[in-house]
């Protein structure tokens, strides 16, 4: 049984997002699917990271011009996002972290869960190439910051060579 869970509620988020970066890396570390990791990663988050609905990966094949559905905790999401669409294909698209206060007043947003008020879409790199991303939704308007970014975006970094299929 694998027993990964915050030290405490009420760990500041810098050191909560150590936590869950130490702990992706043990639970991955031995197992080459990746397809079980990101399944596994996405129930860290979902355990680690307080007011979310929505948890998981979009993955890009090389070539590919959208995002395909990945594992996730959650209600069930659209499967296929062009890149520039929505928050998850921007994110795919510029490279760059999409922090977003309220999903309402992003151009384009794509509701798969109607009690989304806030999201936060991270890349995934390998080398130069976007190989994913992760998304995460709160039913929480500016539920995610600048550290839940930082954190994310480390996360991200630390198991890149972890979720190839
Ligand atoms: N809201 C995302 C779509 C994915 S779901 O949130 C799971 C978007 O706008 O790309």
């Amino acid at each position: 049984m694998f027993d990964f869970a915050p030290t405490h509620t009420a760990t500041p988020k810098p050191e909560l997002y150590r936590e869950l970066v130490s702990a992706a890396l043990a639970l991955t570390e031995s197992e080459p699917d990746g397809v079980a990791n990101m399944a596994n990663l996405a129930a860290l988050m979902w355990t680690y990271l307080p007011d979310l609905n929505w948890a998981g990966f979009y993955r890009l094949a090389p070539g590919a011009g959208e995002l395909v559905l990945g594992p996730f905790i959650g209600k069930p999401a659209c499967i296929r996002i062009p890149l520039g669409s929505g928050v998850c294909g921007t994110a795919a698209a510029t490279a760059q972290s999409q922090c977003v206060a309220d999903v309402h007043a992003f151009p384009g947003h794509i509701a798969c869960d109607a009690a989304s008020r806030s999201e936060l879409v991270v890349p995934v790199t390998a080398g130069d190439r976007v190989i994913a991303v992760i998304d995460l939704d709160s039913p929480r308007a500016g539920r995610f910051d600048a550290d839940d970014t930082a954190g994310i975006e480390a996360l991200a970094c630390a198991i890149s060579t972890r979720i190839g299929t």
